[in-house]
């Protein structure tokens, strides 16, 4: 976290506007600050999702982004809020307070709302903001490097009669990975993981069961804000097919496999960090994470304003974002 005196602070006037993608940017880096993270072409997803429901604040002499709060409705029957947070020199003019009910108001009071709550925000978001529905949902926030992750990955048994894929047709994702999704999450999310499976630098895999050819688990690496590799998401019938997917996302080192658009290479440096966010309610992701030697890093709780949507969380093994969706 970064340690701004009171010397730091700064008193300028700020603007609250509807973020475009030319503030993503500035909204990561005071996100950022506060060491959290998304992957850097989701927030792009998530505006082209529902650019209504993401605010800024703009410094109005620097035209910085000194804040942000983005609560894209996801589903018709869901709303979830992340990348909340302003920068430290802004901080206690209640910016925070002003984004987050603009935010909350285009949702409307109607409407059920998720978010994954800090530890030390849990209070506030229960006791005073209306998130009363605590699941028993945590997401676990592991870290590691890349290096571990290849280290482990290699032992994946491969005669095993699942067939793993990396080079994705558009069939593939628009209609086989989104039914196998729509079993997990109880509805379509095609424009959503249409969206974000073809997002830039995202290395994607599938895993196909070689008898009937039935989709059985699949997953993306994606470049990180902090600069390292998440993989968002891992979903999977078993850890088996979990652990073939993992092998085919970070064993190969070419670029095979990601986005038509990827400008970049996912897995840059083989100490370059790796952050894994799942369930502690899935056993065997955490297993996963274990075997795979990562450190636990933060939890945070799950929070709904209304009621909790039911989802399969035994097949998430790392969700698609620690902001935005499971
Ligand atoms: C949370 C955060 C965005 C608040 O921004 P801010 O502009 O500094 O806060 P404000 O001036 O609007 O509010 C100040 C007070 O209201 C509380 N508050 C924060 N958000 C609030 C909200 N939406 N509604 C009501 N009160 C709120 C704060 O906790 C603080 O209370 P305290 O003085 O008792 O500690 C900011 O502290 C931050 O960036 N924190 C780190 C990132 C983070 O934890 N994000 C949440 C992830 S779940």
């Amino acid at each position: 976290m970064a340690d701004n005196t009171v010397s730091d602070k700064c008193d300028n006037d700020f603007s609250i506007r509807q973020m475009t993608t030319d503030h993503i940017a500035g909204a990561l880096r005071v996100f950022a600050s506060h060491g959290l993270f998304e992957a850097n072409y989701s927030v792009e997803t998530y505006l082209k999702i529902d650019g209504n429901g993401f605010y800024v604040a703009i410094d109005d002499i620097t035209k910085e982004v000194i804040g942000v709060c983005g609560g894209p409705m996801l589903r018709p029957d869901l709303a979830f809020i992340g990348l909340y947070a302003v920068d430290q020199r802004y901080s206690g003019r209640r910016i925070g307070q002003k984004l987050f009910h603009i935010v909350l108001s285009y949702i409307g009071n109607q409407q059920n709302v998720a978010l994954f709550s800090v530890p030390d925000k849990l209070g506030l978001y229960r006791d005073r903001l209306g998130f009363r529905v605590v699941s028993d949902q945590t997401m676990v926030i592991y870290t590691g490097t890349v290096a571990n992750v290849r280290q482990c990955s290699t032992d994946a048994d491969s005669d095993d009669g699942i067939h793993v894929l990396t080079q994705l047709t558009d069939d593939l994702i628009d209609r086989q990975i989104v039914d196998y999704d729509r079993h997990i999450h109880g509805l379509s999310r095609d424009r959503l993981l249409g969206l974000s499976l073809r997002e830039s630098g995202c290395r994607r895999a599938v895993a196909v069961d070689n008898n009937n050819k039935q989709v059985m688990g699949y997953g993306c690496l994606r470049v990180h804000s902090s600069g390292a590799t998440t993989l968002s998401p891992l979903y999977a019938d078993s850890p088996q097919v979990a652990k073939r997917l993992l092998s085919a996302l970070v064993v190969r080192d070419d670029s095979t496999g990601s986005s038509s658009s990827d400008s970049s290479n996912v897995l840059q440096t083989k100490n370059q960090s790796f952050y894994y966010y799942t369930l502690h309610t899935n056993p065997m992701a955490i297993e996963l994470a274990e075997q795979l030697g990562l450190d636990k890093h933060e939890e945070c709780r799950l929070l709904f304003r209304k009621r909790i949507v039911p989802v399969n969380y035994e097949k998430i093994y790392s969700i698609l974002s620690p902001n935005f969706s499971l």
